[in-house]
């Protein structure tokens, strides 16, 4: 689908989109739809219950006196409800409306409103990638569905005043919405498909943009002393891949600066290993690797829209699988930070998997901090369910920074205690430390067990078992993989680190 910014004017033909706002009143477009057809959007009106509010919507099709298909009126609500996520959200909508119409092209024409916060050609660009991030579909196994069943629409085109500054907005959103669309294919990928070295290849093509693509192997790091992360992986016959992204933005400028640092979790299939997970939902552990197609797709926006910032990625692919080989309950671990492990559930493997790739980014780059993503533990999803991620840090100002970014993008955090009374629950007498703790509160004790590997470092972590996969649409975020982070931590670069 193409999405475009045109100069206003009333098309020939195809589906027209126009806005009315709160209490009926028309804009501009839908005045002058209005007059051509005879009055027919304000009979429309009148004999439905739309009055122009968010999320409402009418439709009139065929309308007499023009060749269009359809008129779509669109709700804008009240001046003040025209804010940046609500224009994302409208788009999202007026694609989900017309991605099946028969003519393939909608044009939406954006007016200015009295008393809106936004320009209309900002109004413009942000419907504009509303609708492309709502366009996201992972059909490449559907062999039998009918060409009339798919989406169609080929061009989406948004007139405003100043649609060439609305245009070069849109440019920036569409590059970030490339990330998007790369991690939601990673989680997209069922796991015969995509298992570490693929993973770790999908990120090798981030070269392109001009990001530094390191893959270690298994035999690299044993050498490094990476008995954690290889413990989880040695049960299957994948590879485990440690995979290291360097994207400076800044040029000569930035070399001497410290980074900042994200890593995820890249289980590309969780059976739980020895400790095995029941049968029902398993499925869903092809997902297990969000975190760390977070970071890839985070790397790819930022890389691709040119961001000048100084950032490293780092992910941590293992399977975690049972077999002749695999981690037995009870084994002991020693990690890269030398500190012992034993691994009393093997379910319990994003941990140990980061514990080694937390230590490692912070022994190499030094960075400014590191931010962790992980579908870590199911009992965020108790706490949170599917509306905020957790969010645990050693940093106050970290966790603000973080927080407020995800407000503007519509990807909630919130923010979990942690202390020391939950971190002993982690002593045990055999080893350093045991991977899991009593039945309570088990999403801050995974928490404390990844801080027990980052040191001084300001450090946060993102758990994001509970958002990284959605069983209904929503506006800009269709069901399935939603790339959770990659907007949110694309906005916290823009905020804080890009001067
Ligand atoms: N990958 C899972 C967490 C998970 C569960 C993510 C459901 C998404 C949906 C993780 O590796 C895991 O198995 N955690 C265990 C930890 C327990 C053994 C302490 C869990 O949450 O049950
Ligand atoms: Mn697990
Ligand atoms: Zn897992």
């Amino acid at each position: 689908m193409k999405v475009s910014f045109v100069k206003h004017g009333l098309p020939a033909s195809g589906t027209v989109v126009v806005g009315v706002l709160a209490k009926s009143t028309l804009t501009k477009a839908a005045q002058a739809l209005d007059r051509k057809t005879g009055g027919a959007i304000r009979r429309a009106i009148r004999a439905s219950r739309f009055e122009g509010n968010k999320g409402q919507s009418l439709s009139l099709l065929a309308p007499a006196g023009t060749k269009l298909d359809r008129i779509l009126l669109v709700g804008f609500g009240k001046p003040d409800e025209i804010t940046e996520t609500e224009m994302e959200n409208l788009g999202g909508r007026i694609y989900a409306e017309t991605q099946r119409e028969k003519s393939g092209s909608v044009v939406v024409a954006v007016d200015a409103v009295g008393g809106a916060s936004l320009k209309a050609w900002e109004m413009a660009a942000r419907m504009g990638y509303g609708a492309r991030l709502r366009s996201y579909r992972f059909d490449k196994y559907r062999t039998k569905e009918k060409a009339s069943d798919k989406p169609n629409l080929r061009t989406i085109a948004f007139q405003s005043d100043k649609f060439d500054i609305a245009r070069k907005a849109y440019a920036h959103f569409d590059r970030i919405a490339d990330g998007v669309f790369f991690t939601r294919d990673l989680v997209s990928e069922p796991a015969n498909i995509l298992y570490p070295e693929v993973l770790a290849k999908k990120a090798k093509e981030l070269e392109k943009l001009g990001v530094k693509v390191e893959i270690l192997g298994e035999a690299q790091m044993k050498r490094l002393g990476m008995g954690s992360l290889l413990g989880v992986g040695q049960g299957s016959i994948r590879e485990s891949k440690l995979v290291v992204m360097q994207y400076n933005g800044k040029g000569a400028a930035g070399r001497g600066e410290a980074p900042i640092a994200f890593l995820g979790k890249g289980v590309t299939f969780d059976t739980g290993g020895i400790s095995i997970k029941p049968a029902g939902g398993m499925e869903d552990m092809k997902w297990d690797m969000g975190g760390a197609g977070v970071v890839v797709g985070l790397m790819m926006a930022l890389a691709g829209r040119k961001a000048k910032v100084n950032v490293v990625g780092i992910i941590g692919c293992v399977e975690n699988m049972p077999g002749g080989n695999a981690q037995r309950p009870g084994d002991i671990v020693t990690s890269m930070s030398g500190q012992t492990i034993e691994v009393i559930n093997t379910d319990a493997e994003g941990r140990l998997v980061l514990a080694d790739a937390l230590w490692y980014c912070k022994e190499r780059f030094k960075p400014k901090f590191m931010i962790n993503l992980a579908t870590l533990t199911g009992a965020i999803i108790v706490s949170l369910g599917a509306q905020y991620a957790g969010l645990f840090s050693n940093d106050d100002t970290l966790s603000e920074r973080l927080t407020s970014s995800g407000l503007k993008v519509g990807e909630k955090l919130w923010r979990m205690p942690m202390g020391a009374e939950y971190d002993k629950e982690l002593n045990t007498d055999g080893a350093d430390m045991k991977n899991i703790g009593g039945r309570g509160g088990g999403s801050i004790i995974a928490a404390q067990f990844l801080q027990r590997f980052v040191d001084k470092t300001p450090w946060a972590h993102l758990d994001i078992a509970g958002v990284t996969w959605s069983k209904g649409d929503a506006p800009t975020v269709p069901k399935g993989g939603t790339a959770f982070g990659v907007r949110l931590l694309e906005q916290f670069v823009t905020d804080f680190y890009e001067k």
